[in-house]
């Protein structure tokens, strides 16, 4: 089957979902759903999440600085389908998708509570890809659910388009 390389990256899926909340200098709070978010660095330990140029979370993470990768379970399909498709341009995801934002430990930016685990990161380097920017992420605080090692069946995986599935 020859695949047209603008469509290549759906080679990739299915990779998990995760919700990244930021904030910006003004204190306004966002969430963007990614699929493209990987780790990178074990010591130190480094994240990279890679960000369109013209969502509305580049902006702010280019501002702030830092960013959480939070988990979704499958629970929360809808909230990251919604989160993926309207701008923080436009609304307060926060209040359309009824999510909680909670105080982080080391950052500005918001946890978002409703998710199973949370990965508080400070820019370390931004690097431009084509149409994205690749933010490093350094870690500086992460934790979970008690339960998670047991709930990680229940991570959501994107499968291109609007589909989802979990290894449960
Ligand atoms: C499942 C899913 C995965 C997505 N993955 C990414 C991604 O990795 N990078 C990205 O820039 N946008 C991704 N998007 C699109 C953004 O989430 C979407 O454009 C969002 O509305 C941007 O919000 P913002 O303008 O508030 O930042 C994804 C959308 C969905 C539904």
């Amino acid at each position: 089957m020859k695949v047209n390389v603008d469509e290549a990256h759906s080679l990739l899926y299915p990779r998990p979902v995760v919700l990244v909340s930021c904030v910006d200098s003004k204190g306004k709070r966002n969430i963007i759903t990614l699929a493209w978010s990987m780790p990178v660095s074990f010591d130190p330990p480094m994240l990279a999440v890679s960000i369109g140029f013209r969502r509305e979370s580049y902006r702010m993470i280019m501002e702030s600085g830092e960013f959480v990768v939070n988990v979704p379970s499958s629970k929360l399909v809808s909230e990251v389908l919604l989160c993926g498709t309207i701008s923080g341009r436009d609304f307060d995801k926060f209040k359309e998708a009824k999510l909680t934002a909670a105080s982080a430990r080391r950052v500005r930016a918001p946890i978002i509570a409703e998710c199973l685990a949370h990965l508080e990161c400070k820019v370390e380097k931004a690097i431009e890809a084509g149409d994205h920017m690749v933010f490093i992420g350094r870690v500086l605080e992460a934790y979970a659910e008690e339960d998670f090692a047991e709930r990680k069946k229940e991570v959501l995986l994107y499968l291109g388009e609007e589909k989802f599935t979990t290894s449960l």
